[in-house]
């Protein structure tokens, strides 16, 4: 299965992934990078090219380690002088423990089935689990030109992900968590939600 346009390298993400989100691209970040102390270790799951590392978390020497399938995105982080390691996250491997483990914009990649992947985050968190997710995007436009190219181009190497959230059913799936979600916060203009899970 071969890796989608999108994930081929951390430039053509960068500029695809700032096309959809225009000025508030950035301000996808910074609200995570806001939650997280400096000098606290960090759990990047699916990190992609980990600007959340490069543009904020790198500053406030957190103790970072992204995880990732795609072996150009973590090569790109080794290079920016991160930790990281080609992980693929759908194995049941326990995943390696930090105080705070993230996800952004990637739970979608593990539906049908997205308990299993957060129980292995909230298992190997000492703190705080914290994630982001998209709310809208191509790959459920109404437009179908632009829903084809959100499918399409999004193929992590591990097969074609066609669904994704919506605000009502990513809230139906946190409500599972009950009171160990103790925060939660549109970001990035409406087009992602932030969830905060106490462990
Ligand atoms: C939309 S990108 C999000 C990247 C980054 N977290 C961000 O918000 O910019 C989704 C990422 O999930 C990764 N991914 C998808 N399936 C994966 C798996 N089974 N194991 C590890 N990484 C995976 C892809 O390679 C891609 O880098």
């Amino acid at each position: 299965m071969s890796t989608s346009l999108i994930y081929r390298s951390g430039t053509v993400y960068e500029v695809l992934m700032r096309g959809l989100y225009g000025r508030h691209y950035d301000g996808r970040f910074q609200p995570i990078s806001a939650l997280i102390p400096a000098g606290a270790s960090v759990v990047d799951v699916c990190c992609g090219p980990a600007t959340l590392f490069t543009k904020h978390l790198q500053e406030k020497s957190v103790d970072y380690r992204g995880l990732d399938l795609n072996e150009g995105f973590i090569a790109d982080l080794t290079r920016a002088g991160g930790r990281g390691e080609v992980w693929n996250v759908h194995a049941d491997d326990p995943l390696p423990a930090a105080d705070y483990l993230i996800m952004q914009a990637s739970l979608y990649h593990f539906l049908p089935d997205p308990e299993a992947v957060v129980g292995r985050m909230l298992a190997a968190a000492r703190t705080k689990v914290i994630i982001a997710e998209p709310i809208r995007n191509l790959a459920t436009s109404d437009n179908r030109v632009l829903a084809t190219i959100g499918r399409r181009f999004t193929n992590a190497g591990d097969g074609a992900q066609e669904a994704r959230f919506t605000e009502p059913s990513l809230d139906a799936f946190f409500r599972g968590f009950g009171s160990r979600v103790s925060y939660r916060a549109l970001i990035a203009g409406g087009r992602e939600k932030l969830y905060v899970l106490d462990v």
